[in-house]
């Protein structure tokens, strides 16, 4: 598998006229205050946010299994390898508790909201009903300090999912959880199943995710002091490419990655002092679920000595494919096989592009040894790394072959200085939604046009890369495009976003309605 990722090196866009016209909105946006999320206001600027009252109750239906679950979510004191942070996380845990079903059944999960603060729940990639998305003001109001609400929805669809709030920042802090569908039709040809949710970890260490946000706005600065000389982030979609006079896209194949100067990077909630440890014995075959549950980080993963045959890619199958390392970027989540050797070995995850922090680790166990220095760092990670998006589909996930009824385009915007992230030539809640008929094969015409990597999130739907791989989150490298197609058969308002949940805050969202 190549390493190069399919950057455009185009530097000039059909996009760039209107958008230069449009971008007028962004102008104010360094110095707005941070709501993006918090107060959506669909379509039109100053629109008040729409209100939903308390969800109607369902019930499964006779064929259907019921699953039920509560979670509360609260501050907590956790210990990371000695260090004690105050943070918020579900049920006083790191990751949360898993909530596990099988296709095609009903849950039932109620949220206790013991935060001080307003919270949401969005079941990420799950192709749900759309009033059980969690996005507040799109498709339920924010569920207050001290109350509850109930979530009920089917998951249709096998696969590995995660859990998060979808209300400001909360995502950095620890609320965060692995959500599995197993496959009722799936042989399961393995010996046993290990869940690696890999995160970057900041919250309570003299800052909060909040804080972090205001800072990162305050140092952008307003866009007249700030500018784009000799800054390495890169342009806001509209500027003149030409005046960037050398810059390089940094390097590749994601160059400008994240934001944020982390202290910790986990797995499974641990830091490389006091690691995961996964026992098994030698030669057995261990299925792994990598979930990238990251704010601001895109990682490379390895399991050191080993060669990992990847299977799925955001839940759906893809063509077996043999890797010594891939990349797996924020809300990204792919599914591998491995056949152990015997010894200890460390299961790597190390942020891409970032110098302090360390990295992830979990130590892998199947005979004696000692188990590996924090720093370790496995040969596979200088070898080839599997760029995701270049995995091929398996035939049971492809979308049937049909030419797409409409069109549209979708442009990434925004840079660092002034920290000001947007699509379609605005931020959310000043761009038109995207829209969609009921029905349609809807094309979306993605264009990254800034300097930094940007992990492309749809919600309610998958879709399909060129081709034909079935992704809900796709990273997408500076200046890269890609035609996306997706089959609109999931009414109701939708969110696409980045998945930098900073940039997401700061505006780098839009939505997908469904037109009547
Ligand atoms: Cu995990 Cu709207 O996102
Ligand atoms: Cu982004």
């Amino acid at each position: 598998m190549a390493t190069d990722p399919t950057v455009k090196g185009t530097m000039t866009s059909p996009l760039l006229s209107r958008r230069n016209i449009l971008l007028g909105g962004f102008g104010i946006a360094a110095t707005a205050t941070v709501a993006a999320c918090t107060t959506p206001a669909p379509g039109k600027a100053g629109m008040p946010s729409r209100t939903f009252g308390a969800p109607a109750p369902l019930s499964p239906s006779p064929s259907q299994r019921l699953v039920e679950k509560t979670l509360v979510a609260k501050p907590v004191s956790l210990d990371l390898g000695g260090r004690i942070v105050s943070t918020w996380a579900y049920d006083g845990t790191l990751p949360g508790p898993l909530v596990r079903a099988t296709a095609g059944d009903f849950l039932r999960v109620s949220l206790d909201n013991q935060l001080p603060a307003d919270t949401t729940i969005h079941w990420h990639g799950i192709r749900l009903r759309n009033a059980a998305d969690g996005v507040p003001g799109l498709t339920q109001d924010p569920i207050s300090s001290g109350t509850k609400y109930v979530y009920e929805f089917t998951a249709p669809d096998p696969g590995t999912y995660f859990f998060h709030p979808h209300v400001g920042v909360q995502l950095d802090r620890g609320l965060y959880a692995p959500m599995i569908i197993d496959d009722p039709n799936e042989a399961g040809d393995y010996d046993a199943e290990w869940i690696v949710v890999l995160d970057d970890w900041i919250d309570g260490t003299g800052t909060t995710p909040d804080d972090v946000l205001k800072k990162l706005i305050a140092d952008g600065g307003p866009a007249s002091s700030g500018g784009m000389g000799g800054m390495d982030h890169g342009s806001m979609g509209g500027m003149d490419h030409g005046s960037m006079g050398g810059m390089s896209m940094g390097t590749p194949p994601w160059g400008d990655a994240g934001d944020v100067t982390y202290p910790f990077f986990l797995i499974n909630g641990k830091p490389p002092t006091d690691p995961d440890v996964l026992t098994a014995k030698p030669g057995q075959r261990i299925r792994l679920r990598v979930i990238n549950a990251a704010s601001d980080t895109i990682f490379t993963v390895t399991l050191g000595g080993h060669r990992l045959t990847i299977t799925h890619s955001d839940g759906h199958a893809v063509e077996p494919t043999e890797v010594g390392a891939f990349y797996i970027g924020m809300g990204e989540r792919y599914d591998a096989i491995v056949t152990l050797g015997d010894g200890v070995f460390p299961l790597v995850a190390r942020p891409f592009g970032k110098t302090s922090g360390g990295q992830a680790i979990a130590v892998v166990r199947t005979g004696s040894g000692s188990a590996p220095a924090v720093d370790a760092a496995p040969a596979e990670l200088s070898g080839q790394v599997l760029i995701g998006s270049q995995l091929r589909p398996a035939e049971s996930a492809k979308l049937p072959d049909r030419a797409p009824d409409a069109t549209v385009d979708l442009a990434l915007q925004g840079s660092m200085k002034p920290y000001q992230w947007g699509m379609n030539g605005a931020k959310f809640g000043e761009n038109e939604p995207l829209t969609v008929k009921a029905g349609q094969r809807l094309r979306i015409n993605a264009t990254n046009q800034t300097m930094m990597t940007h992990p492309l999130h749809l919600h309610g739907h998958t879709f399909a890369l060129p081709s034909g791989l079935r992704k809900d989150t796709v990273l997408m490298a500076p200046m890269q495009s890609f035609a996306i197609d997706l089959d609109a058969d999931n009414a109701g308002d939708w969110m696409i976003h980045c998945h930098n949940i900073y940039h997401a805050e700061a505006g780098m969202m839009i939505a997908l309605e469904y037109a009547t």
